[in-house]
C-alpha cells in the first residue's frame, strides 16, 4: 500500500486500522529501527509539532514519542491538565480545534477512568483536523501492543499463527491499573492468528464490548479468546505470557476496596514454577512499570526469556512509524 494512504488517520484503536495498515506500520518502525541502530537521519516530519497531552503519568510513552519526534525533524510538546486551562475547563472541541491550528498531530493518554478517556479523545478527533494517536486510554494501549506485536515477530518470526498466548491478571498492590493492556492485545493477538488465553478471578473481567470486539476480530483473523479463572492454566504450554494487573472495573472509583478485593489472589505472581509450564522457550513480557516481587518475581523479569526491555525500545521505533505515517505530507 502507499505509505501516503495513512496521512491525516486517526491511531486510537488497533482494530480501527485494517491488518494492512497495521502491516505498514510494523514495516516502517522495522525500517526506521534500522537507520537509528546505523546511526542515518531519517528526518520524515521536518518543523512538524506535535502536542502531547497527558493526563496521567509516563515514563516510556512520553519518551519514546518525544524523542521520536526528534528524530524524524520536528518537535514534540508536552501538555499536562496542571499546566493548562484543561484543569479550569477547555473542551475537547476546544482542543482539537486550537491545537489543529499550532501544529501537526495530536496525541493523549487518558487512562484511569474507564468509559472516559476512549470517548474524550473521540471527541478531540472529531474537532481536530490534524491526526490524533492515542497514548493510552480506558480501552486500548494501541502504541503498546504495537510495539509488543514487533517484539514478538522478532523473537519469532513473522507467521504467528497458532502461537498461543497467556494474557493473565497478576496481584500489584501500586495501584488500580488500567484494562486497556489486556484489551488491547485481545483486540490485537488474535487478528494476526494468535491464540489468546486470558486469565483472570472472577470479578476482574474484562469490558465485555471490547471482548464481543475482540472476538469478531479474533475469528476474522484466524485466531482465538478464550478465558480461564485459573493462571496455570492459562500458563501450560504457552509460548508467550504476558502477565500484568489490572484493576476491578466494579470498583474502579473505589482504590482502596478494589486493592483490598484483590489481596485474596496474591498468589497470581509470575514466578520461575510457573514459567516452567509454558514452552521451555517460551517469552516473558510486560508493557511496564511491572509490581516486582508482585506481579512478577526478579528471576523472571531479569531471566533469558524477558523480552521487556526489547517492548520499551520498541515504542520508540513503532510510534515514529505511526506518527510519520499520519502526519506525513506537506508540512
Ligand atoms: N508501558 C507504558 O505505557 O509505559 P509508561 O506508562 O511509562 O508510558
Amino acid at each position: 500500500m502507499e505509505r501516503q494512504a495513512l496521512a491525516g488517520r486517526d491511531f486510537i484503536e488497533t482494530i480501527d486500522w485494517s491488518v494492512e495498515e497495521i502491516e505498514e506500520a510494523l514495516s516502517l518502525a522495522s525500517e526506521l529501527k534500522e537507520k537509528f541502530k546505523r546511526g542515518e537521519p531519517h528526518r520524515l516530519l521536518p518543523d512538524k509539532t506535535l502536542f502531547m497531552l497527558f493526563l496521567d503519568k509516563s515514563t516510556r510513552t512520553r519518551n519514546a514519542f518525544e524523542a521520536g519526534m526528534t528524530q524524524l525533524g520536528g518537535h514534540a510538546h508536552y501538555l499536562d491538565a496542571e499546566k493548562t486551562q484543561v484543569a479550569h475547563g477547555d473542551s475537547p472541541k476546544d482542543m482539537g480545534v486550537i491545537l489543529s491550528r499550532y501544529g501537526h498531530g495530536i496525541a493523549v493518554r487518558h487512562d484511569l477512568i474507564p468509559y472516559e478517556g476512549n470517548p474524550y479523545m473521540r471527541d478531540i478527533a472529531r474537532h481536530a483536523e490534524v491526526p490524533m494517536i492515542n497514548l493510552q486510554c480506558d480501552v486500548d494501549h494501541p502504541t503498546q501492543t504495537l510495539a509488543d506485536l514487533m517484539t514478538i515477530r522478532e523473537h519469532r518470526g513473522q507467521g504467528l499463527k497458532g502461537l498461543r498466548v497467556a494474557v493473565s491478571w497478576a496481584y500489584a498492590p501500586s495501584y488500580a491499573k488500567p484494562l486497556s493492556v489486556p484489551q488491547g492485545l485481545c483486540t490485537l493477538l488474535p487478528r494476526f492468528g494468535m491464540d489468546v488465553v486470558l486469565a483472570h478471578p472472577r470479578g476482574w473481567d474484562l469490558m465485555p464490548e471490547v471482548l464481543k470486539k475482540a472476538d469478531r476480530a479474533a475469528a476474522e483473523g484466524g485466531g482465538s479468546i478464550s478465558i480461564t479463572d485459573d493462571m496455570d492454566a492459562a500458563f501450560e504450554d504457552a509460548d508467550v505470557v504476558y502477565p500484568k494487573s489490572w484493576g476491578n472495573l466494579e470498583l474502579f472509583r473505589d482504590e482502596s476496596a478494589a486493592l483490598a478485593a484483590s489481596r485474596r489472589y496474591q498468589d497470581w505472581i509470575c514466578d520461575a514454577r510457573r514459567m516452567s509450564l509454558a514452552k521451555p522457550e517460551a517469552l516473558y513480557m510486560h508493557c511496564l512499570p511491572a509490581d516486582r516481587g508482585n506481579e512478577v518475581a526478579d528471576e523472571v523479569i531479569d531471566g533469558p526469556q524477558s523480552v521487556v526491555y526489547d517492548e520499551a525500545e520498541n515504542r520508540l521505533h513503532t510510534g515514529k512509524a505511526l506518527m510519520a505515517l499520519t502526519m506525513g505530507g506537506p508540512a
